[in-house]
């Protein structure tokens, strides 16, 4: 008689299912974290001054094939591409294009969703395209992802979930970046984007309790200026309102007996830019 109840299932936290995963999931999800930082390392040294976002979405496009997973991006929802790549005041989901050629002075989103069989692995990075970026832009993107480490460390089985958008505002409001408030992280595995939503700023209600084998991202959006977004007539590119700098990072990870596990960490030991190339 087996009693065991299976490691992979759901729970259902105040009316949300959540996937609790097995050590075969996590496993497969290792996998699939470690192909799309795979894919963020091998485009790093070519995100420079002169090159489309569109020759940089094809590249991805090959790596992510020569690592045997297709981008789950292209066609879902009827996103267009391989990758999303955002640039300034381009909050997320900026579409590659022919037209848009990276300038020394740009910051720059790449978000890759490699889909690894069946397992997603979702990640992205900011870069800095050469030497001219503005001082703003460099303590925005330093802020952005210390923002994304702090709401990882706070992350503990039998915390509530929002101890991660506490640990967000804590980093950002000192140094005076506002929040995006419209996107969320994501659980993440066999579906792209699942529950449970982690909001990236303090939400006192929110106190979903973590628990081991939740698997989610850690994605937050930050502004130097206001909060407030737009989506433009693609349907897709989200901006600040106030066309203020924006940057976001992204990690991938899974709830431990005693924290978390970073499942997209950069095998090139790549964290925040500028990258030693
Ligand atoms: N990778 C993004 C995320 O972090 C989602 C992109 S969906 C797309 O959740 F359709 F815009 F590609
Ligand atoms: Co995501
Ligand atoms: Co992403």
């Amino acid at each position: 008689m087996n009693k065991k109840r299976p490691l992979s299932h759901d729970v259902d936290l105040q009316g949300r299912r959540v996937t609790i995963y097995d050590a075969d999931d996590i496993e497969n999800m290792r996998s699939a974290g470690r192909k799309a930082a795979t894919v963020l390392d091998e485009i790093t040294p070519l995100v420079q001054a002169g090159v489309s976002t569109k020759k940089l979405n094809d590249l991805i496009d090959g790596f992510m094939r020569d690592l045997g997973g297709v981008p789950a991006t292209l066609g879902y929802k009827g996103y267009p591409a391989s990758s999303c790549i955002s640039v300034n005041h381009v909050v997320n989901h900026g579409i590659p294009s022919e037209t848009k050629i990276l300038a020394e002075s740009d910051i720059v989103n790449i978000d890759v969703t490699i889909l690894d069989n069946g397992w997603h692995g979702d990640s992205s990075r900011m870069f800095l395209c050469g030497d001219k970026v503005p001082q703003k832009g460099r303590k925005l993107v330093d802020t952005t992802y210390d923002a994304m480490m702090a709401g990882i460390a706070a992350v503990a089985p039998g915390r509530p979930i929002n101890v991660i958008g506490k640990a967000i505002e804590s980093v950002a409001k000192p140094n005076r970046a506002s929040i995006v408030e419209s996107f969320v992280g994501h659980g993440v595995g066999l579906i792209f984007h699942d529950s449970p939503a982690v909001f990236n700023y303090y939400c006192e209600r929110d106190t979903l309790t973590l628990e081991e084998g939740m698997i989610f991202t850690v994605e937050p959006m930050l502004n130097a200026g206001r909060k407030d977004v737009k989506i433009l007539n693609d349907g897709w590119t989200a901006v600040t309102r106030d066309r203020s700098l924006s940057a976001q990072f992204e990690h991938s990870i899974v709830v431990t007996a005693k924290g978390c596990e970073i499942l997209t960490l950069s095998p090139m030991g790549y964290t925040k830019p500028p990258y030693p190339v």
